[in-house]
């Protein structure tokens, strides 16, 4: 995807978004002005191997399953440009090269789409509707999971497929040493976890001197037991979606025409 705007004249309209991740591949229906979910999450486990066929017929169940059949905004968890994945860290190897948006307009019967990162939908749902709203500077949010995945905005326009979860420090990559999945593999506590994503942020900051750092994924359940403990100069939030934070930006990418 290239230009997605994260601000759009939505009122009263409804639309659907799904976000695919490593683990599970949830949709709902999404309320487009006030960014509420309309419906429970429809969820099912990602199908293992994760290959992007597989991953399509869960998509087109729960589009199928909501009775939706509108428009889909869909994430993806690596780089998408123009609806094509260049990337698959975390998913089937198989994804890289892929015409996603044709992949899952065909298996969708033929309806528009948009695909993009997970991240990058997750940044503009919390900076339209979430933990950034008010914010007019830089905004850089960082989802911890398997991965990190980054979204930056700066005046509500996003720079998409920003991959800061890659970044080296030292001889690893930020993902591998401050991730929740690191935080478990490494049976870390929360003030030893702290200190890694503490080390990360601000490598981040002296590098793109956000205004707030939004910090994403399920481990900002538990924002209290580690974000008081960040060291970082830049104030942090956690993102107020959660859950739903994907597919929220998804199903705005979409009404906003971003893609195809
Ligand atoms: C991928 C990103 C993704 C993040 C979170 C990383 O490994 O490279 O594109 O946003 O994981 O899923």
């Amino acid at each position: 995807m290239s230009d997605v705007a994260a601000t759009t004249d939505s009122s009263g309209q409804k639309g659907f978004g799904i976000d695919i991740g490593g683990s599970g591949v949830k949709g709902g229906v999404v309320d487009l002005a006030s960014g509420e979910l309309l419906t429970d999450r429809i969820k099912y486990d990602t199908p293992q191997p994760s290959t992007p066929e597989a991953v399509a017929e869960v998509v087109a169940k729960i589009v199928d399953e909501a009775g939706w059949d509108g428009p889909v905004g869909i994430t993806y968890p690596g780089v998408v440009r123009d609806g094509k994945i260049l990337t698959a860290a975390n998913v089937d190897q198989g994804w890289i090269g892929t015409d996603a948006a044709e992949l899952f307009a065909k298996a969708l019967g033929g309806r528009p789409v948009a695909v993009l990162n997970d991240a990058d939908a997750a940044a503009i749902a919390e900076d339209r509707f979430g933990a950034a709203k008010d914010s007019q500077g830089t905004v850089l949010l960082l989802t911890f999971g398997t991965g990190i995945g980054s979204g930056l905005l700066r005046g509500g326009v996003l720079v998409p497929n920003t991959e800061l979860g890659h970044l080296k420090i030292g001889k690893a990559e930020a993902e591998h040493m401050a991730s929740s999945h690191a935080k478990d593999r490494d049976e870390l506590s929360y003030p030893e976890w702290a200190k890694r994503v503490s080390v990360v942020l601000e490598e981040l900051e002296s590098l793109l001197w956000p205004d707030v750092f939004v910090v994403g994924g399920g481990i900002s359940r538990k924002a209290d037991k580690w974000v008081p403990l960040l060291t970082c100069r830049t104030p942090v939030v956690p993102a107020v979606l959660r859950n739903s934070a994907g597919i929220v930006g998804a199903a705005h990418a979409i009404a906003a025409g971003a893609q195809p």
